[in-house]
């Protein structure tokens, strides 16, 4: 990594830091006179700005995230903190059937998924939550079923019964560094945190129901962090800083297994009341 590549992503992870925390104010009604933006005689929302600037001067390409920071920077100097009440009302009894109706799925018709379904799930991947919106996970789609055998076999999952396609989460443990961490050797970094197992969480969830939602079968696979897919993670051309976080498998169901026993809304809460 060059000098030019480290103050590049410290400037991004600066923006979203900050970014994040200004949206986080902004959905409360907090306004630019909020003194939580206010840190160590600096004003976050003005420094956001000067990030910003500090991006375009340097010729760094227009993202979205550097756009959706200067819509930030704009609202929270114009004072207009409020965000639109919620008007609609989602078809609840639907949305629990279809929490409800999704099952792990062990078995699989021999027929392709189409493309477009698979781009659904990862689409309804992204709009899961994620940790201060690092969103530091990728996607491995593999539609052909004897690789989804091998990298099954690569990984050590050999159990894995057949499935026609594979969706294999990645989280780039980059996007999860502290913005102390993009500046520091190797060596000297902190542990990537937890966020990539609670991002993955998210993420796969929302799969598994869009995929029920569209017909699909799916099966989550857990990962474990083993040599065998650390292994895949280099077949696959990745880069050593990517980890993989789950794999599901996809596809049209042979068979609807039973619901298996959940514990008990009573057993399970605890009212504090
Ligand atoms: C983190 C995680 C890892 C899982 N790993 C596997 C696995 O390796 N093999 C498998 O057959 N099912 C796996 N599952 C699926 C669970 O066995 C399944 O969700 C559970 O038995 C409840 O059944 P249901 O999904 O049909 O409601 C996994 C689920 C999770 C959340």
């Amino acid at each position: 990594m060059d000098q030019e590549e480290i103050d590049r992503r410290f400037l991004q992870r600066c923006i979203n830091s900050w970014a994040h925390f200004v949206d986080k104010r902004l959905q409360l009604g907090k306004g630019r006179d909020d003194p939580i933006y206010m840190k160590k005689n600096l004003h976050i929302v003005d420094k956001l700005k000067e990030f910003i600037d500090e991006w375009r001067s340097r010729g760094y390409p227009e993202t979205e995230s550097i756009k959706w920071a200067e819509r930030l920077v704009e609202r929270a100097n114009s004072g207009a903190t409020s965000i639109e009440p919620y008007r609609g009302e989602i078809g609840r009894e639907k949305f629990f059937d279809i929490i409800k109706g999704r099952r792990s799925i062990r078995i699989f018709l021999p027929k392709p998924v189409e493309e477009e379904k698979l781009k659904k799930l990862v689409e309804a991947a992204l709009w899961a939550p994620s940790g201060c919106n690092q969103q530091p996970l990728d996607f491995i789609i593999i539609t052909n079923p004897e690789k989804v055998r091998w990298a099954a076999e690569v990984a050590g999952k050999k159990f894995l019964p057949y499935s026609p396609a594979m969706i294999i989460v990645v989280a780039d443990t980059r996007r999860t560094e502290t913005a102390d961490d993009v500046t520091k050797p190797k060596e000297l970094r902190d542990k990537p945190g937890p966020v990539e197992g609670y991002d993955t969480g998210a993420a796969v969830q929302n799969m598994l129901l869009a995929a029920h939602h569209l017909g699909l079968g799916t099966c989550w696979i857990g990962a474990n962090k083993s040599e065998g897919e650390a292994k895949l993670v280099r077949l696959l051309g990745l880069p050593e800083f990517f980890v993989i976080t789950a794999f599901v498998q996809v596809g049209y169901p042979a068979v609807i297994p039973p619901p298996p026993p959940r514990r008990s809304v009573e057993e399970c809460i605890h009212w504090l009341r």
